[in-house]
């Protein structure tokens, strides 16, 4: 039997990629795979409160970085490890790389910081794989605005999601192997296409 993987989600608030998780998550089962969904903030029961605070409470941008990171390790430790080490795949909507778009990017916090943090939280442990869904911030925009209520971040302007896109395809360049990008400006329809090829070579 292959090795169980880690696989993470990425990309701005609107690129669709909650409803292309559940879909991936399926498509993965279908082919015999145990699989669990998780996501960030969150994960665990501490990362949920702390996903609450995250969303609802304005900070500082460096207590913003320093919560998710914390909500991170207890998710690794708790969640993410114990399942691998059992055979069950892991995907995961959001990890780190969310940290240095939003935080980083968006923010504009420090990046040599937020190294610092992700080598502390997980020194030598990253996703096998992260789609990254990547489209123009007016389309994501559009997306959101059919939502009813809006979260802390999705409240943001359009600058500082410009700002977390690019800061993602800055992530991208940095590691070209691990990240793989989703043209998310396409029908679900055109994206599913590309996930089903993705699930059969993984
Ligand atoms: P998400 O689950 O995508 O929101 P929704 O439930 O509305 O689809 O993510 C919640 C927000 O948290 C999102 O706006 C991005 C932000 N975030 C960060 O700023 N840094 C991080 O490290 C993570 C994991 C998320």
């Amino acid at each position: 039997m292959s090795k169980a993987k880690f696989i993470t989600f990425e990309g701005v608030d609107g690129a669709g990629k909650s409803t292309h998780l559940a879909w991936f998550a399926e498509a993965l089962r279908k082919r015999g795979k145990e699989v669990l969904v998780t996501r960030e903030p969150g994960g665990t029961p501490l990362g949920e409160c702390l996903r609450d605070i995250l969303l609802n409470q304005p900070m500082h941008a460096e207590t913003e970085a320093l919560l998710m990171f914390a909500a991170r390790f207890e998710h690794i430790e708790q969640v993410i490890k114990p399942a691998l080490q059992r055979g069950t795949w892991v995907v995961s909507d959001r990890f780190s790389d969310a940290s240095f778009a939003y935080q980083g990017g968006g923010r504009g916090m420090n990046v040599a910081k937020l190294e610092q943090l992700e080598c502390w939280v997980h020194e030598n442990f990253q996703p096998d794989l992260t789609l990254l869904f990547d489209l123009p911030i007016e389309v994501a925009r559009q997306r959101l605005s059919r939502n009813i209520t809006l979260d802390r971040f999705e409240k943001e302007k359009d600058s500082f999601f410009e700002k977390v896109r690019l800061a993602y395809l800055e992530r991208r360049k940095k590691h070209p192997d691990r990240i793989m990008l989703i043209d998310a400006s396409q029908t679900p329809d055109h994206v599913k296409v590309n996930l089903e090829k993705i699930v059969i070579s993984i």
